[in-house]
């Protein structure tokens, strides 16, 4: 049984003040950092690029967990990589070559990660799953924090599960969108092993980051 790891959302964070709100998901426990990069385009919304990942990266020695919702994809993959991503995860509608994409995240030594929307089937990469080091399961549409949580994407949680085990394969399972004090229990049981928040860490228990994460790991 996996180790259950919490990677907060900065999206939910002060952007004004990020590499303090890092700071803060570094003391509070965070395992790794979720950093939603969006381009208005793939997803009707518009974050940070390599640039600020660069500088955020600079005072942090913790494991950035990027969430590439942008299309095309291939041609920046290097650029993320070059400004400190560790976890590489794309969407596979956003590419032409899945498969290329993801040797190409290897090549650059860092993990390849693949991201499901709520409507898009584990079919889409089956053929993947033997080369990546991670799924990440969209429980909300992608583009913004704070969305209601899709209880029905923990069927394919289940599915995934029970692919890896029939497969013996052992890339995370990592679940984003709408993860609370009450719906993390049932995503870790269907199998998940990484958890995405961002405003339950961020707004619930008036801030408390390392209460939130404490709260959300020990169900
Ligand atoms: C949505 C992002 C998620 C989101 C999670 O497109 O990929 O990571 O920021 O935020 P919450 O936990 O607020 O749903
Ligand atoms: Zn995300």
């Amino acid at each position: 049984m996996k180790k259950i790891k919490i990677s907060p959302s900065i999206l939910s964070a002060d952007f004004s003040q990020l590499g303090n709100e890092i700071k803060r998901l570094e003391e509070g426990g965070a395992d790794m950092i979720h950093v939603d990069v969006m381009d208005g385009h793939f997803v009707p919304n518009l974050t940070i690029g390599p640039p600020v990942i660069e500088a955020l990266k600079k005072h942090s020695s913790m494991i950035f967990d990027v969430h590439l919702m942008i299309s095309p994809v291939h041609k920046y993959i290097e650029a993320y990589s070059n400004a400190g991503a560790d976890i590489i995860t794309i969407h596979p509608e956003a590419t032409e070559n899945l498969k290329s994409s993801i040797s190409k995240i290897k090549e650059l030594k860092k993990k390849a990660g693949v991201s499901l929307n709520p409507k898009t089937k584990i079919d889409t990469i089956l053929n993947v799953l033997d080369e990546i080091d991670l799924v990440l399961i969209m429980s909300v549409n992608p583009g913004f924090g704070g969305q209601k949580f899709m209880p029905e994407v923990l069927t394919k949680i289940k599915d995934l599960k029970k692919i890896q085990i029939e497969k013996n394969l052992n890339f995370d399972i990592e679940i984003d969108g709408g993860i609370n004090f009450d719906n993390s229990k049932i995503a870790i049981d269907a199998g998940a092993n990484i958890l995405v928040s961002g405003t339950t860490i961020f707004k619930s228990n008036n801030g408390d980051i390392k209460k939130n994460i404490e709260l959300l790991k020990s169900k």
